[in-house]
C-alpha cells in the first residue's frame, strides 16, 4: 500500500453553501496498491471522503470506454492507468519544470486529474460527450449503407477483406482522442478524430456502397479530411491501438490518389505541394508552398490563375501571423531560390527516404495477426498482404 494525493479538477454546476458555480481544485489524500487504477483511487477518495465526486465508470477494465480523463495532462482512461505509474509521470513533469529546478519538485507530487477536453463539464470529472462526440459520429453516417438487395442469409465476405478494418473495429468511443485533439480546439466543428476513424470503418468495408460520396463528403467539409493537422495526439492518447490519425491519413489517400477527388479546401493540393516540394528539394521550403498549394503543375514557376490569386490574398494574414509568431520564416527568406539548405547531405537523405518510401507503399494494421495456423507472418509480408487485398477489394 501507499498513500497518493490525488488533485482533482471539480466542477460546480450550481452555486451552493460552499461557493459559486464554476471549476475549481480539491486535494484527497487515498491510499492503496501502486499497481491499482487512478479510477480505484477516485472512487476510494468518494466512497471515503466525498459522495459527492463526480466520475463516470462501469467495467473497470478499459472495455466501456467511460472513464475517459485526464491524468497529468494525458487524455486516456482512469481504469487503464495505474496509480504508481501516474505518480512516477507527476514526478517526472515537476522535476522538468521550474518547481524542479527550484527543489519545489522533490518528494512526490499530486496526481492531476481533470475532466476531458474539447468538451462541456456536466460536473466534475464527467463530460457532456453527446454535444461533441456522439453528434460528430452521427455525421459520418455509421452504419453500413448496403445494395438494397439482402440475401437469404448473411452477407458473407472473406475474412482477410476485413482486416483493414479491424483497427477502427476496436474503438471504445471513449472520447480521449477528442479531448486531445488540436485541431478541434482551434475549430470546434471538426469532425475529429473518433468519428473520422468510424468513417473509415465503414469506407473500408467491402459490403458498404457509398464509398465514393463518403469520401467526397468527407473531403468537401471544410471540418473534414483536410481540418487534421497530423499532430499524433489522438494516437498517443488512445488505449485501444485505433491510431485515428492513420485513418484519417488512408481516408485522405482514398480519396485524393485512388478517387481523384478535388476538394473545394484545396486540401489535396495542399497536401501534394507538401509532397512534391519534399521529393524535389528535400526539404520542405515554404516559399514554394502556397505557389505550389494553389498554382500547382507550372513548372514552378508562379502563373495563378484567378483561384489561386483569390487563395494567396486569403492566406496572407495566416502567413503573416505565421511570421509574426515565429513558424514561418521572415519575408525574405520566403523568396524562392534562397531557402537555406539543410546541413551536410541532409537533403540527399531525405530525397532517398521518399523514394524507398514510394517505392515501398506499406500499411502496418496492428491487429494483424494471421490465421491460427499459419507459420508467423512477417511483418512486412502482412502488411503488404493487407495493402494487396484492400487494393484487390477496391479494384472489384
Ligand atoms: S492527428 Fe489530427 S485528428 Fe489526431 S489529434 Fe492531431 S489534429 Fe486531431
Ligand atoms: S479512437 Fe481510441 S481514443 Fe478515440 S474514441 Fe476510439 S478508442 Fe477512444
Ligand atoms: S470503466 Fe470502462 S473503460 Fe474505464
Amino acid at each position: 500500500m501507499a498513500e497518493y494525493t490525488l488533485r482533482v479538477r471539480r466542477q460546480k454546476p450550481e452555486a451552493d453553501d460552499r461557493g459559486p458555480a464554476g471549476p475549481y481544485w480539491e486535494e484527497f489524500e487515498v491510499e492503496l496498491d501502486p499497481t491499482l487504477s487512478v479510477l480505484d483511487g477516485l472512487l476510494q477518495a468518494k466512497d471515503r471522503q466525498d459522495g459527492s465526486l463526480g466520475v463516470r465508470c462501469s467495467c473497470r477494465a478499459a472495455i466501456c470506454g467511460s472513464c475517459g480523463v485526464k491524468i497529468n495532462g494525458q487524455s486516456t482512461l482512469a481504469c487503464l492507468t495505474q496509480i504508481g505509474e501516474a505518480q512516477e509521470r507527476a514526478n517526472r513533469l515537476a522535476r522538468e519544470t521550474d518547481a524542479g529546478a527550484d527543489g519545489d519538485g522533490d518528494g512526490n507530487q499530486p496526481i492531476v486529474v481533470e475532466p476531458m477536453g474539447n468538451m462541456p463539464v456536466i460536473k466534475d470529472l464527467v463530460t457532456d460527450m453527446e454535444s461533441t462526440h456522439w453528434k460528430k459520429i452521427r455525421r459520418v453516417t455509421p452504419w453500413l449503407i448496403d445494395d438494397g438487395n439482402p440475401p437469404e442469409r448473411e452477407r458473407i465476405v472473406p475474412p482477410e477483406t476485413m482486416v483493414d478494418i479491424t483497427q477502427t473495429i476496436a474503438c471504445i468511443q471513449c472520447g480521449a482522442c477528442v479531448s486531445s485533439c488540436l485541431s478541434m480546439e482551434a475549430d470546434p466543428d471538426f469532425i475529429g478524430p473518433a468519428a473520422l476513424a468510424k468513417a473509415y470503418r465503414f469506407v473500408g468495408d467491402p459490403r458498404d456502397v457509398d464509398t465514393e460520396a463518403r469520401l467526397n463528403d468527407l473531403a468537401q467539409d471544410p471540418h473534414g479530411i483536410y481540418d487534421c493537422t497530423h499532430c499524433f495526439s489522438c494516437v498517443d492518447a488512445c488505449p485501444k491501438g485505433v491510431a485515428p490519425m492513420d485513418q484519417i491519413m488512408r481516408l485522405r489517400r482514398l480519396a485524393g490518389h485512388d478517387h481523384d477527388i478535388d476538394d473545394r479546401n484545396n486540401g489535396r493540393r495542399h497536401e501534394t505541394a507538401f509532397v512534391k516540394i519534399i521529393e524535389k528539394k528535400g526539404t520542405l521550403d515554404e516559399s514554394l508552398l502556397l505557389q505550389e498549394s494553389y498554382a500547382q503543375g507550372i513548372k514552378g514557376k508562379l502563373k495563378p490563375s484567378k483561384a489561386a490569386i483569390k487563395g494567396l490574398l486569403g492566406s496572407l494574414p495566416t502567413a503573416i501571423r505565421g511570421i509574426k509568431t515565429g513558424k514561418m520564416r521572415s519575408l525574405p527568406k520566403l523568396i524562392p531560390g534562397i531557402h537555406p539548405k539543410l546541413p551536410g547531405d541532409a537533403q540527399d537523405h531525405v530525397k532517398r527516404i521518399y523514394k524507398h518510401a514510394e517505392e515501398h507503399r506499406e500499411e502496418l494494421n496492428l491487429y494483424i495477426s494471421g490465421v491460427e495456423d499459419d507459420e508467423p507472418a512477417e511483418v512486412g509480408a502482412s502488411a503488404e498482404t493487407t495493402v494487396e487485398n484492400a487494393e484487390e477489394r477496391r479494384d472489384s
